[in-house]
């Protein structure tokens, strides 16, 4: 459990290192880590490996049992384990509901900035997209319900959600989730409630399942988790859906059917020794990601022309560099070899997302790089 120990990844056939190839850019974009994942994940893929037979696979009760009791001893749900529905992502996942809870024509709602596909799943679908600004009041992003309501209309079906918030890093709190199941409610939409970062907690506080609020709000909810994110395990591909309601379930099964395939095998042995084992590191990891983000917010601070608001939860850095006045924000910094992910990508030019998984060492550099491309502006 040494997270400053560096790992080469040039020969892994990894995106996030392999788009600077031969290049002095320090990767800080896709939302993986360089991190080893826990000794018990890599013991659990030994032992599948030692088993030398890859055959069609399905959860087995072991996972399904450690699924049911991980939500409820992480978030005090209690879920039945035919609700869940596996999937190989969570991408697919937000694909799916779009073909299943809006009509092509129909449109689908999301909140800006967001992780890139939600911007691009419904259009991929041929639903319409619509989108709603968040807003940043007070250093914090919320919802701007004006906004929220006036981006709706009588074509709208699904809203896709994101909680805890990539790339804002909010953690919700239980007042801004009641209001958005209340906001939905009016409208009778379906929600799909991203929540693949939910263990990445940097802050004090509890993350709270959206359909946890109330028996209606989980018949209108489908829920997409993994361990992809916490354990960065998310190359083994294995994910689930929590659809309570009988209904939205069948249709959205009916949406994957021949088309999303099923998990790796070897996702799910890691996602279960991940769930089962991984507590002790996650806990290491996330106090090291606590120092990143520490240090990075101190950096941001003490600047001038940038900013960043508080990182609750999440590994992601979201930062606020308008008052530059770039013309092309993240390959600015590219020059300066900083591999950022550009803020248009998630629907607010002017911004970078920094991805802070990475060794400390790392992040220093990108520190002393981000000053100097700064000062390089004066
Ligand atoms: C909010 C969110 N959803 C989904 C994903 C990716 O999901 P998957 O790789 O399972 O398709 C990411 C990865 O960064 C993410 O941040």
């Amino acid at each position: 459990m040494n997270f400053d120990q560096p790992i080469d990844r040039s020969a892994s056939c990894c995106i996030k290192w392999d788009r600077y190839a031969g290049r002095d850019v320090l990767p800080l974009w896709v939302a993986d880590t360089d991190f080893q994942s826990p000794t018990e994940v890599l013991t659990a893929l030994h032992q599948r490996v030692d088993h030398g037979v890859f055959g069609y696979t399905q959860p087995c009760q072991a996972l399904i049992d450690e699924v049911v009791d991980f939500q409820k001893r992480t978030f005090d749900w209690e879920i039945d384990p035919s609700w869940l529905v596996w999937l190989p992502g969570l991408v697919s996942g937000l694909s799916v509901c779009c073909r299943a809870f809006a009509a092509p024509g129909e449109a689908v709602l999301t909140s800006t900035p967001i992780y890139p596909p939600f911007l691009k799943c419904p259009g991929a679908m041929e639903r319409e997209l619509q989108t709603a600004p968040l807003a940043l009041t007070g250093g914090r992003w919320e919802f701007d319900w004006d906004a929220f309501r006036a981006a709706m209309d009588d074509r709208t079906r699904l809203y896709l959600f994101c909680a805890p918030h990539n790339p804002c890093g909010r953690l919700w709190e239980r007042g801004e989730l009641e209001e958005l199941a209340a906001v939905c409610a009016e409208r009778d939409l379906v929600i799909c409630s991203d929540e693949i970062h939910n263990q990445l907690l940097l802050d004090q506080g509890q993350h709270i399942p959206l359909a946890t609020l109330s028996p209606e709000v989980a018949a209108r909810t489908v829920t997409l988790m993994a361990p992809s994110k916490t354990y960065n395990i998310a190359g083994l591909a294995c994910s689930y859906a929590i659809i309570p309601d009988a209904e939205l379930r069948r249709r959205f099964v009916a949406a994957a059917a021949m088309i999303v395939p099923h998990p790796n095998l070897m996702g799910y042995a890691a996602a279960l020794a991940a769930y089962r084992h991984g507590g002790e590191w996650l806990e290491a990891q996330l106090d090291y990601l606590r120092e990143a983000r520490d240090m990075v917010q101190a950096a941001v601070d003490d600047l001038p022309g940038v900013s960043m608001t508080h990182i609750e939860a999440t590994y992601l850095a979201w930062i606020d560099c308008r008052e530059l006045g770039l013309e092309r924000t993240a390959e600015y910094f590219e020059d300066f070899g900083l591999g950022f992910q550009a803020g248009r990508e998630f629907g607010l030019p002017g911004f970078v997302r920094w991805n802070l998984g990475t060794t400390h060492a790392n992040t220093r550099e990108a520190i002393a790089r981000f000053r100097r491309a700064i000062e390089a502006l004066s």
